[in-house]
């Protein structure tokens, strides 16, 4: 049977582009979605077994979009990593709405409705991988980065859902959850006012798509430090997992 799909949201930097890296050079064919055409095309160039498709996942229509792009071109997505997110640094009182609402339609809904729309083809051939990307601030209360840290939450109760809801169908459901990992997300979220990423030894996104791909772990937490601080999280009370939080995302 030929080979199908592996469709990455978010591949022109960071985790997603180093995922994309790794597969394409073991010949994985891919389909690539972010809004920089420029680093899409320069992709594909260097790969021209993958397919790009430009496309803002703030806006609603688009993965829709996606979707009608693939079927279109009689390709068979095989696997989906919904990677694309962004964060928002600052107290809730401060931030900008839009840019929350704009951050909930692409870490929440466009996640959500890709899933929606590639799963029913997996059930039907009864074959297929979701990898949704969360993040260690899932599995805790985020002052400083509210929304952000509730956007993830969202897409770990989600995927652990999805589990369990396919764990006797052959379509495998993961979760990546990583640390601070030095990719664009510190500047896109607005993060260089905070010590978060000045804390601790960051993560390559090598490292963080390496981990991914050498486990088979539904849920994946790249690095000991960040399991430790899951394990706390999960075990500790949500309010002084709230201070500790707050004092590690202080303003510089
Ligand atoms: N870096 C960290 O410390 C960290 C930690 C935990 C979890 N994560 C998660 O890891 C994922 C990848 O982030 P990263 O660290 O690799 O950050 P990054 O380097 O900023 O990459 C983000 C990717 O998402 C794309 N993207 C951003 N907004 C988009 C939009 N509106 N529509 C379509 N694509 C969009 C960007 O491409 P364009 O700009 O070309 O659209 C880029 O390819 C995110 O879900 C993030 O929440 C990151």
């Amino acid at each position: 049977m030929e080979q199908g799909y592996t469709l990455i949201t978010g591949a022109t930097s960071g985790i997603g582009l180093a995922l994309a890296e790794k597969l394409a050079r073991q010949q994985v064919k891919l389909i690539l979605v972010a809004r920089r055409f420029d680093a899409l095309h320069a992709f594909q160039q260097k790969y021209p077994q993958c397919e790009i498709f430009q496309a803002d996942l703030s806006q609603p229509n688009n993965p829709v979009q996606i979707y009608e792009f693939v079927k279109a071109r009689g390709l068979v997505v095989e696997r989906l990593i919904n990677n694309a997110g962004v964060g928002l640094f600052g107290d809730f009182s401060e931030t900008d709405l839009d840019k929350e609402l704009d951050m909930i339609q692409l870490n929440i809904s466009s996640l959500v409705t890709l899933t929606k729309l590639f799963l029913p083809d997996m059930q039907a051939r009864n074959c297929g991988e979701i990898i949704n990307v969360s993040s260690v601030a899932s599995f805790m209360p985020g002052p400083k980065m509210s929304v952000y840290y509730a956007t993830k939450a969202f897409v770990t109760s989600f995927t652990e859902a999805l589990v369990y809801e396919l764990r006797h169908t052959n379509i495998q459901v993961r979760l990546l959850a990583p640390g601070p990992t030095a990719t664009q997300f510190e500047k896109a979220s607005q993060l260089e006012d905070s010590k978060l990423f000045h804390r601790f030894k960051n993560q390559s996104a090598d490292e963080v798509a390496q981990a991914l791909l050498s486990s088979h772990k539904k849920i994946v937490i790249p690095g000991v430090l960040n399991k430790i601080a899951v394990f706390l999280a999960r075990h500790l009370p949500q309010s002084w997992v709230a201070t500790v939080v707050a004092k590690i995302q202080e303003n510089k």
